[in-house]
């Protein structure tokens, strides 16, 4: 039998145990997660028309027919470009957004439209929307009348009258003559929490329901940018939409045969709705930022260190804006923004996965600056990829020395090898440094290949892993899967959590064990012992125990990576009487390969069953490659 002795608690379940990692790869942000339905609305990507048509005109910035150019808006610097339409004549000229790969929107339901407008003379005096489907024919359709010379606000609703994945923004305008246009967006009515500038209501539920112990944000690599001029910098993304920055994103043209050429960061889901989403979701904040070194499987480009200043500035800037009081010059940005009350920030991380002396340097100096300052923030270093070699072994050695807070170690490795490395964590000093098992997943293949699959192989696999992380709680603090979210039709990266297209989402196996490890994560982790031995992979069983001491329950996960049926007793040793009934939730699929998709979202998600308990003892038939979470209830 499985032994778990119910008294004897090995280690603290920390809150923060599982919690999610987002960052915006595969169209996770814009196009995705961010509601926002129009693509570059603010004419400020590289190409200032990218993702904007003209039908009807011969003309771009020439401006000889019908047609537009882009010009500067004076006093905005990060926001410098509109939009300038001149109408000359009756042809019908239009102007056409595409969407991210088009806009998913759905039958009656109301979608904000607005944009800022600046007429130039009497010319036009109403401009006309109209989502337009895959056939052309219209959906819904708003008038707005605009005047005055200067630039205003305009708004109104669409309601389409039927659904479509693959809807287009159409502008056309009554009158001949000159309106400047900036800011044209739309959005769904339902978002997260109904708000504007909204969360996609699917996506933030299905994050919701894993209930996340925490919330990384917002990479990645993309914090630190293939050189430093694009990196990312938390204070271009704060205050009013129209002056947050537009910046290309990192993962634009990473992959050849992915290349994403219109791939550009808004901002729009910026720190503050970062935090803002943490709260929403229960989950401890925790922010990483730039230690001043570009991605080093990029340039590697690095600030000099009489040159961190600013750098570290942000870093102290930020804590303020999180945790500040209303009268400090960041909480009050904060404030302003619409919410006073502080973010009760914790946990900082500084740098992504870099690597080598140069890292171990400036972690040394944002650590001594920070903790000056904020001597209770917990700080997040990293330890490069992918958690061995010479780097990372160099990057922990030195980390420890310093006796950092909590170290970030990423792996990308073999369904095999998150089999055979359940023990990682055994052999960790519980007195050192805390670990962040930030970035993991499981490869079918190889990182981002087409063929990399979230298969059950794989998600079964990271759930034997999960055991070792739990049964270690006295050394993982934090743990998240990575990537976390992918456009069916936009990604960069394979395997994700999540799936997603224009109108639907999945959770992916890999989610269920997630999910499943995450609601059943209790507080105190007790010992569960086959022969005086913790299981990590004995007859191809993994197992872990915990107390939930609010709920008064044992929970026991036991997975099963064998193709055979396994009879196992569990025995709750310092429990005097267990109620009758208990619960197993399964999660199983007989075939490897078996995954979940957008038609399947549920193919392999968990099922429940009530089982009886004898004593103080269950006897389990645990079937071919399953996940099993057993809840009994001490009486
Ligand atoms: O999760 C995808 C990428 O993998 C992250 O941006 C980076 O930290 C890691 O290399």
């Amino acid at each position: 039998p499985i032994i778990v002795s119910s008294r004897e608690v090995i280690a603290e379940m920390q809150p923060t145990m599982y919690g999610i990692f987002f960052e915006d790869i595969n169209f996770a942000a814009d196009g995705g997660l961010y509601a926002e339905l129009v693509k570059n609305r603010s004419f400020e990507f590289t190409l200032p028309m990218m993702g904007w048509s003209q039908p009807n005109s011969n003309t771009h910035s020439l401006n000889e027919n019908s047609g537009m150019a882009t010009a500067m808006r004076s006093g905005k610097e990060h926001h410098a470009h509109y939009c300038r339409v001149e109408v000359k004549n009756d042809s019908g000229y239009s102007l056409i957004n595409e969407g991210f790969r088009g806009m998913g929107v759905k039958a009656g339901e109301a979608y904000n439209l607005s944009f800022m407008a600046a007429p130039e003379g009497e010319g036009i005096r109403e401009i006309r929307f109209e989502l337009i489907g895959k056939d052309d024919k219209v959906l819904a359709g708003a008038t707005v009348a605009v005047g005055g010379g200067d630039w205003a606000k305009y708004k109104a609703t669409l309601v389409p009258e039927r659904s479509e994945a693959k809807a287009r923004l159409k502008i056309t305008f009554k009158g001949q003559g000159i309106v400047n246009m900036d800011m044209i967006s739309l959005f769904p009515q339902n978002t997260w929490k109904n708000r504007p500038n909204g969360l996609r209501n699917d996506l933030v539920t299905l994050l919701d329901e894993m209930a996340p112990g925490f919330l990384r944000f917002p990479g990645g690599c993309i914090v630190e940018g293939r050189t430093l001029d694009r990196r990312y910098q938390w204070k271009k993304t704060i205050g009013p939409l129209e002056d947050r920055d537009v910046l290309i994103n990192r993962w634009n043209t990473e992959f050849d045969h992915r290349p994403a050429p219109d791939y550009y960061q808004s901002f729009g889901l910026g720190f503050f709705e970062y935090f803002q989403l943490a709260e929403d979701l229960g989950a401890e904040p925790l922010p990483i930022l730039s230690c001043g070194m570009a991605c080093q499987f990029n340039t590697g480009e690095l600030v000099p260190m009489d040159e961190l200043d600013p750098y570290i500035q942000d870093a102290l800037d930020l804590i303020e804006f999180a945790n500040g009081p209303v009268d400090s010059p960041w909480g009050k940005i904060r404030k302003d923004m619409g919410h006073p009350k502080t973010f009760d920030m914790k946990y900082i991380g500084i740098g992504n996965e870099q690597w080598g002396p140069e890292y171990i340097a400036r972690y040394n100096v944002f650590e001594k600056a920070i903790k000056a300052k904020y001597p209770d923030m917990i700080i997040v270093s990293g330890s490069g990829p992918f958690a061995e070699g010479e780097h990372f072994e160099y990057g922990m050695r030195e980390l420890r020395k310093l006796n950092a807070g909590i170290i970030d170690e990423h792996y990308y490795k073999s369904p095999q090898w998150f089999r055979e490395n359940a023990d990682r964590y055994d052999h960790y000093d519980p007195e050192g440094p805390k670990v962040f098992a930030g970035e993991y997943a499981a490869q079918s293949v190889a990182i981002a290949s087409p063929e990399n699959r979230n298969n059950w192989e794989c998600a079964l696999s990271e759930a034997a892993f999960i055991t070792g992380l739990e049964r270690n709680a006295a050394v993982v603090h934090l743990t998240s899967y990575a990537p976390l979210m992918a456009h069916t039709e936009g990604w960069q990266w394979t395997p994700d959590l999540i799936w997603f297209d224009n109108l639907r989402s999945y959770g992916t196996p890999n989610y269920y064990v997630q999910k499943l490890f995450a609601t059943n994560k209790g507080t105190h982790v007790v010992p569960a012992l086959r022969a005086g031995k913790a299981l990590t992979g004995q007859d191809d069983l993994y197992a872990t125990a915990s107390l939930d001491r609010s709920t008064n329950e044992i929970i026991v996960k036991i997975v099963n990576t064998s193709a055979a049926v396994k009879a196992q007793e569990v025995v709750f040793e310092g429990v005097s009487r267990l109620q009758s009934r208990a619960t197993i939730t399964v999660l199983q699929n007989d075939d490897l390969k078996a995954e979940n998709a957008l038609d399947r979202a549920t193919n392999i998600s968990p099922e429940d069953k009530e089982i009886r308990t004898h004593k103080n003892t269950v006897k389990l038939s645990l079937l071919p490659y399953s996940v099993n979470v057993v809840r009994v209830k001490r009486s």
